[in-house]
């Protein structure tokens, strides 16, 4: 249907230069259930008939089940979709699924829907990186160990008041995304393409089953606004900070001047030439990684700074930061959580650490 009005066909370059279609992949799935609730709301509000809703949902039922990884004419998952419900479900009932929708409130929903679900495997993983601290913290409590500043020893304190240092602010940053949850969950659809619709459609209806909190209000705000993408790569930079500073006190310490700690075999990697080395490779690549998350905050708020209200197409580049966030985020932390229970502390260096010095 989309682009049925135009004349050419885009060329394969462009096609490609415009498509969203490999981002939009971790979206499908939210895509046909955003589709589910506006036609189940469309047919409620007597736009659409029971026989026309009931091809519409039978075709998205059996779209689930569909792997759309293979190379299309589509230019986004959007439009994707809506042509395999017109091939299954026939012009007739299958061009009616979009009435009342535009891809502008589309896009912003599936968004939604999807940061909503990674902030919660986030704060899943969150808690149990936060409840493995504590626990090596209560083992910890008579672990006695130089604290520094300036990498300098400076007063004697103990290995369980570090450890409590890192789970106080993961604990925020648990706090940050649990804050943020709120102001993603709203729900953007209803809002059309900018200024809503003529057609009676029932915002809270959609919303409801969506198992959104609200509605964003407005319907320029509803759709020109990504700063509830911004907040949550925010909030996962500050956690990636937060777990990349953890991971620089660990190299330091798995160290053999340290050797305050080790790391377990599983965690480390050697060296193709030297034997004798045992790597924190998997505390390096949280540092780096963490850099990649930095980026793509600021790949966000770069894109975002300039743009007039309404939906502009740059707005699609947001995804591309997104979905790789999510996917650091969540590997960092199940990586740390392991890497804590099986390292070894050496309980006498860390007391020894404080024979030499004046602490
Ligand atoms: N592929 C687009 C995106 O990801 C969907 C919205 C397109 N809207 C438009 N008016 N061209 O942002």
């Amino acid at each position: 249907m989309y682009r049925s009005r135009l004349e050419g066909k885009l060329d394969e370059n462009t096609l490609e230069f415009l498509s969203s279609i490999s981002d939009d992949f971790q979206i499908a799935q939210y895509d046909i259930l955003g589709s589910q609730a506006h036609t189940l709301m469309l047919l409620e509000n007597k736009i659409i008939t029971k026989a026309e809703a009931e091809k519409i949902l039978g075709a998205l039922e059996r779209l689930k089940k569909e792997n759309f990884s293979e190379k299309s004419e589509a230019e986004d998952i959007h439009e994707l979709i809506e042509s395999l419900v017109i091939k299954k479900a026939g012009k007739e009932a299958g061009g009616k699924m979009h009435t009342a929708r535009s891809r502008n409130d589309q896009v912003a929903l599936d968004i939604r829907m999807k940061i909503r679900d990674d902030v919660n495997i986030v704060c899943f993983f969150l808690n149990e990186v936060i409840s493995t601290l504590i626990q090596l913290a209560e083992k910890h409590q008579n672990t006695i160990m130089p604290l520094y500043t300036h990498l300098q020893q400076a007063q004697v304190g103990l290995f369980s008041h570090f450890l409590l240092a890192y789970a106080d602010a993961l604990f925020r940053d648990l706090d940050r995304f649990y804050v943020a949850y709120g102001r993603i969950n709203e729900s953007p659809l209803g809002a059309g393409p900018v200024g809503g619709t003529s057609i009676p459609i029932d915002r809270q209806f959609t919303a409801k089953m969506l198992g959104f909190k609200g509605l964003v209000e407005n319907s320029i705000d509803a759709t020109s606004s990504r700063d509830f993408v911004a907040e949550y790569v925010g909030n996962s930079s500050i956690l990636m900070t937060n777990l990349s500073r953890m991971a620089e006190d660990f190299i330091i310490w798995s160290t053999s001047e340290f050797s305050f700690l080790e790391l377990s075999d599983k965690f480390t990697s050697t060296s193709s030439v030297m034997p004798q080395k045992k790597n924190p490779d998997i505390l390096e690549l949280i540092r780096g990684k963490t850099a990649q998350v930095i980026g793509y905050q600021m790949a966000i708020l770069s894109n975002l700074k300039g743009l007039p209200s309404g939906y502009n197409r740059d707005l699609q580049q947001i995804k591309v930061s997104i979905w790789p966030t999510s996917k650091i985020v969540i590997s960092s932390l199940i990586v740390v959580n392991s890497l804590l229970k099986t390292m070894t502390v050496n309980e006498k260096k860390l007391r020894q650490a404080i024979d030499g010095g004046f602490s």
